[in-house]
């Protein structure tokens, strides 16, 4: 199963794509609005069973090799969620901080809340270095978490609500959030969904040396997409916006990445990590000398309001 995952899409969710290019030197952005009708995407089951330590040994490469969001995504959620600067951001299954950190300069404070203790511990050393001092990091399922009710202005989660108990994060998330208030689901396309020819040879190779599977959609359990979870806890003005960004990889990007997801760590790969290093790399050489493979990255957020 893949990390970085797209909610599935209802007939009447409107679809915006932020579109950047440099034409005469500027950099222009162009915003197309369309329904996403014709683009049926995955459901989830609702309540997985992942294990809680599939991200061991993880964190390292999390931090230095996962794409952060763009910015204009950024700003056009903080302006979506309507965030004022005063309030509290709850982050839920926050790595090691890809959108604490991104977002921590637009609340008072922030919550960033992991099940992973490495995770926790080396978006902390991150902050630390970034000097970024409002955030207070807990080690916790974000099913446990508790919070008074009204006390957030923002709940996010980022590449993570298809390992939670979706229903019951939206049901809590509707009592941490005073009215108006929003949930934002983020996420991102990345090196292993996407469509290149080299993602997917890297992909295959992962598959090849990895001594633990991927672990198993439970074909069986209720699955509903992210949007239909938002509108079941209550959720109002369900919409999903969608960014195209460039992204180049180098090799050690791409090494890094596959190290960074659960189903490609050291741990997965077991004794095999030496020659699925070797055989990559000679792999993504051979496809271009130069080290370089490129894609163009679809990020998106998926924002409801607290009626
Ligand atoms: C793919 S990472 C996403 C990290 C980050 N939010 C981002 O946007 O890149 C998934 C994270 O979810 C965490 N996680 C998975 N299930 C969780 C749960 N039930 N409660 C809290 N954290 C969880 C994992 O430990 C891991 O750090």
């Amino acid at each position: 199963m893949r990390d970085a995952t797209r909610p599935g899409h209802r007939a009447d969710v409107l679809f915006a794509v932020l579109r950047r290019g440099r034409e005469g030197g500027q950099l222009r952005q162009t915003l197309d609005v369309s329904s996403r009708e014709d683009r049926p995407g995955p459901s989830w089951p609702v309540r997985p069973d992942f294990a809680p330590d599939l991200f061991r040994g993880t964190a390292r490469h999390y931090l230095r090799h996962r794409p952060t969001c763009p910015r204009p995504l950024i700003d056009a959620l903080l302006a979506d969620a309507h965030v004022t600067g005063a309030g509290r951001l709850l982050d839920l299954a926050c790595g090691t901080g890809q959108v604490a950190l991104e977002m921590a300069a637009h609340f008072a404070t922030v919550l960033a809340v992991d099940q992973e203790p490495e995770m926790v511990d080396v978006g902390e050393e991150e902050a630390l270095r970034r000097g970024i001092t409002n955030v207070t990091w807990r080690v916790a399922r974000a099913e446990d978490v508790r919070e008074p009710p009204g006390s957030v202005e923002v709940v996010t989660i980022g590449n993570a609500f298809h390992r939670l108990d979706q229903p019951l994060v939206a049901r809590m998330a509707l009592d941490w959030l005073p009215a108006g208030r929003c949930l934002v689901v983020m996420g991102s396309d990345g090196l292993v969904s996407g469509g290149e020819p080299w993602q997917a040879m890297a992909l295959d190779i992962v598959r090849r040396w990895a001594e633990r599977p991927t672990p198993a959609v439970e074909r069986d359990a209720p699955h509903l997409t992210h949007e239909e979870v938002l509108l079941a806890a209550g959720f109002e003005d369900v919409h999903e916006v969608e960014f195209s960004a460039p992204h180049v990889w180098s090799v050690d990007d791409v090494v890094g990445h596959l190290y960074s997801t659960s189903f490609g760590s050291k741990r997965a790969l077991g004794g095999n990590v030496e020659a699925f290093e070797a055989e990559l790399r000679r792999a993504l050489l051979d496809l271009d000398p130069g080290g370089v493979s490129t894609e163009t990255m679809q990020h998106f957020y998926l924002l409801g309001r607290r009626p």
